[in-house]
């Protein structure tokens, strides 16, 4: 592969891993069974996949990819030709994926349907609530990878050795204890915002949390914590499976090296995330898209009520969850509201940009990160739905 006999695509692939493999050491390439590309349909991520493509690779395991964009959703909707330049970007990306043989999941929780890893598997998985997500809930193996190394790792099927794929660095490295009521995925959102800024690199280990999370709960601490910090995966004794007990976790003493996180750090974090008061124009839920439990509980918020006519409202998520949730009978009092539920699509697109300049709302810290609205207000979806909604007659 390396010296080119399978082709320029599958050369280039290799030459990266190859490279990345020197730069950390690796003694060898393992093979990798399935992989994740966290495609974003922009100039870096089109660089790359083009060059393999038209060198001829294919992805020899499964491998998915991330949001893009339903142009033709927004297409009926708004004048996505005004970004012309953008969304042709996003439109190639789209196809050389689709011509090197990914699956077009286009989904940020390709773990939860599309692409599911098992534990003690070893993987390539790129996205930031990815990679804790697979490595600490599911067990399986994977190091923090970018959209190009999960991809080539897609290609070639193999991936360098070093790093979280060797059990001896997957132990804690920083112990955290959590005395904040962590009532909701909101909540756990703002523990990872907190968390990863505190941090930036390391496997935090937490200690006080008594509940088990919910896949939500989960989702929403893996994505805060790869935002403002660096975090492949965190163990919680006696929940993620590869540590029963916090001794366990770090397998040595535990340190004394701690930090701690209490309400008052988390209404710190959500004070600093609010750029707006007051009037809103726009809400965006779902990054990362929701699940199907999501899609539940806003159609529940939203059953038998209108949005104002002066506010846009969206719901982002995968292609698989809305399809379940149609069938589940979610989907209908979301749209009755007003609102738009839309799949393949990332807050971090250029479908958004007429959206420039207003005021937005979220559930989603790392949404008001990455927003592509003006100033932004963020909290639960419930009050997200309270804040959109007409009053009672
Ligand atoms: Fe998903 Fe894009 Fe948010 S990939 S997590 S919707 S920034």
């Amino acid at each position: 592969m390396l010296r080119g006999e399978f082709g320029e695509g599958t050369q280039k692939a290799m030459e990266l891993l190859v490279a990345i493999g020197e730069a950390f050491d690796a003694e060898r390439m393992i093979p990798v069974t399935r992989a994740h590309a966290a495609s974003s349909g922009q100039e870096g991520d089109l660089y790359f996949v083009e060059m393999l493509a038209k060198g001829g690779a294919f992805c020899r395991i499964p491998t998915t990819t991330n949001p893009i964009a339903d142009f033709e959703y927004f297409q009926r909707i708004i004048n996505i030709a005004d970004e012309h330049e953008e969304a042709s970007v996003a439109w190639k990306t789209k196809n050389y994926y689709t011509q090197i043989e990914a699956i077009m999941s286009q989904s940020c929780i390709p773990y939860l349907a599309e692409n599911i890893p098992e534990y003690g598997e070893h993987v390539a998985f790129s996205e930031s609530s990815a990679t804790p997500y697979v490595n600490s809930v599911l067990g399986a193996l994977t190091n923090r990878e970018s959209i190009q190394t999960a991809l080539a790792a897609g290609v070639i099927g193999k991936t360098p050795e070093y790093g979280l794929h060797l059990k001896e660095n997957r132990k804690g490295t920083i112990l955290v204890k959590v005395e904040a009521n962590l009532k909701d995925g909101y909540s756990y959102s703002l523990l990872g915002q907190y968390v990863g800024k505190n941090i930036g690199y390391g496997i935090p280990v937490f200690l006080g949390i008594s509940k088990r999370p919910t896949i939500d709960q989960y989702i929403d601490l893996c994505a805060m914590m790869n935002v403002t910090g660096a975090i492949p995966m965190f163990h919680i004794p006696g929940f993620t499976v590869e540590a029963k007990t916090v001794e366990e976790a770090f397998s040595r003493d535990v340190p004394e090296d701690k930090i701690a996180v209490t309400d008052f750090e988390l209404r710190q974090t959500e004070a600093e995330l609010q750029t707006a008061t007051g009037d809103i124009d726009i809400v965006i839920l779902g990054c990362p898209h929701y699940n199907l439990d999501q899609m539940a509980e806003v159609a529940r918020l939203l059953k038998g009520r209108k949005i104002r006519r002066d506010v846009s409202f969206w719901v982002n998520t995968s292609a698989t969850t809305k399809i379940l949730a149609e069938r589940a009978g979610y989907g209908r009092p979301i749209e009755e509201a007003g609102a738009h539920v839309i799949v393949d699509t990332c807050i971090d697109m250029f479908c958004w940009n007429n959206l420039r300049g207003k005021t937005g709302m979220t559930d989603s810290p790392k949404c008001a990160y990455y927003r592509r609205f003006g100033p932004v207000r963020v909290a639960s979806v419930a009050e997200c739905v309270a804040a959109s909604v007409e009053k009672d007659a």
